[in-house]
């Protein structure tokens, strides 16, 4: 038995789609309800559904073998497993992102400045790692953009995906952090014991990446 751990809402559906489509019957994990197991003794697969932060936890403790979650979350998280596969879905950019005439420039120069954010640890390793910089980090948990917009914070770190959040606020993508998309993760001793099906699945998936990156 596999137990995969999928981050609950769209990524949970798109994951479910393209193990269908590489020959993984998820009959069980399409059903429409409440449970937050999924499980079919017939196919071997047990699926659960998860906050997309605890994905990444459930993983690397071994209580799923496998989990399918965003990049962003792996880098927030920071967990010891195995990324094997981009799946190419679920892509955004993680971005600062401030008032629109703030230039990278002009933000360079702003002193002891404040930062909210839903990521801190990303954050922190953009800020002090790469742009060898301090500063004040604000954890938020949601609606970011209106850190600057009300005065509490002179930028952002958050998810960037049409940018429309963004516009609508009057507010623009200063630099860009990360590249963003959906990732599959494995346990790290799940994959040594579990090799027989879990490698199987990774090629199995991974073709069937490619495919839908050729269309
Ligand atoms: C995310 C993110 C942005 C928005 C970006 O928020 O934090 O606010 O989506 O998408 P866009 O570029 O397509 O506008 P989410 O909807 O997850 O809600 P949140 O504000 O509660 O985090």
């Amino acid at each position: 038995m596999l137990t995969i751990a999928l981050s609950k809402g769209r990524l949970a559906e798109q994951a479910i789609d393209l193990l269908e489509k590489a020959g993984y019957d998820c009959t069980a994990a399409k059903e429409k309800s409440r449970k937050l197991i999924l499980e079919d003794e017939k196919t071997g697969l047990r699926f659960i559904l998860a906050k997309p932060a605890d994905v990444p936890t459930y993983v690397e403790y071994g209580a799923a073998d496998l989990g399918v979650v965003g990049k962003d979350t792996l880098l927030e998280e920071g967990r010891q497993l195995y990324e094997v596969i981009d799946l190419g879905f679920g892509k955004c950019r993680m971005c600062v992102a401030g008032p629109k005439d703030l230039t990278s420039d002009k933000l360079d120069r702003i002193p002891n400045k404040r930062v909210g954010t839903k990521y801190p640890n990303i954050t922190r390793a953009y800020f002090e790692g790469v742009k060898k910089e301090s500063v004040e980090i604000i954890k938020l948990n949601g609606s970011v953009e209106l850190a600057p917009l009300i005065g509490l914070s002179e930028v952002i770190v958050d998810i960037v995906e049409s940018g429309r959040t963004l516009y609508e606020n009057g507010l623009d993508v200063i630099e860009t952090v990360a590249d963003i998309s959906a990732r599959v993760v494995v346990n790290r001793v799940s994959m040594q014991m579990k090799a027989d099906e879990i490698k199987p699945m990774i090629e199995k998936l991974k073709k069937q990446v490619e495919l839908n990156n050729e269309m």
